[in-house]
């Protein structure tokens, strides 16, 4: 939870770029290329990754009522629809930067989509899913997968760097 409320951080300085945006009818490239490292390597595989892999994966192996396990699959359903907002958003800042002026509206447009999508997938999550989770794990359970988190998140940058490494490796190649 505390993760979200970074998340809702970059989604209002999203919402006044959109502002930003409109009045000057431009964009400034590299600021949508910071938003969307954000959203990619923090809220995506940071965030959603020790949702999935972690927290999701092992309440998998529980007996979940029916209610908390179809809201865990819309939870999975609503992380592809993210990364696909997030992809289009990269492709359109792609073409903008390349010289195609009409990519803005895209651009703008997929904004929009992910400031309306994240608080409502945050909302579900916060409101109606973690504290019912909880009560499926025992307190060293709970301990466990917090250790779990902790390692998850010491890896992360390892993992973000040595892939820029490659990337660049290959694209000299
Ligand atoms: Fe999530
Ligand atoms: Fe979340």
């Amino acid at each position: 939870m505390a993760e979200h409320r970074v998340i809702e951080r970059m989604l209002a300085v999203l919402e006044d770029q959109l502002g930003v945006i409109a009045e000057a009818r431009s964009v400034d490239s590299g600021l949508i290329d910071t938003a969307t490292d954000f959203i990619r390597t923090y809220a995506d595989r940071c965030h959603h990754g020790k949702e999935e892999d972690i927290l999701f994966l092992r309440l998998a192996d529980k007996p979940l009522d029916d209610e908390l396990a179809e809201a865990m699959a819309g939870l999975v359903e609503d992380h592809v629809r993210g990364r696909l907002m997030t992809r289009k958003l990269i492709e359109a800042n792609n073409r903008y930067r390349s010289g195609d002026a009409s990519a803005l509206s895209e651009i703008e447009s997929c904004l929009r989509d992910l400031i309306e999508f994240y608080p409502v997938h945050i909302a579900k999550e916060d409101r109606h899913f973690f504290k019912p989770c909880l009560e499926y794990f025992t307190d060293a359970e709970q301990q466990t997968m917090l250790a779990d988190f902790d390692e998850f998140d010491r890896a992360l940058i390892h993992e973000k760097y040595r892939g820029i490494v490659e990337n660049l490796e290959r694209s000299a190649e």
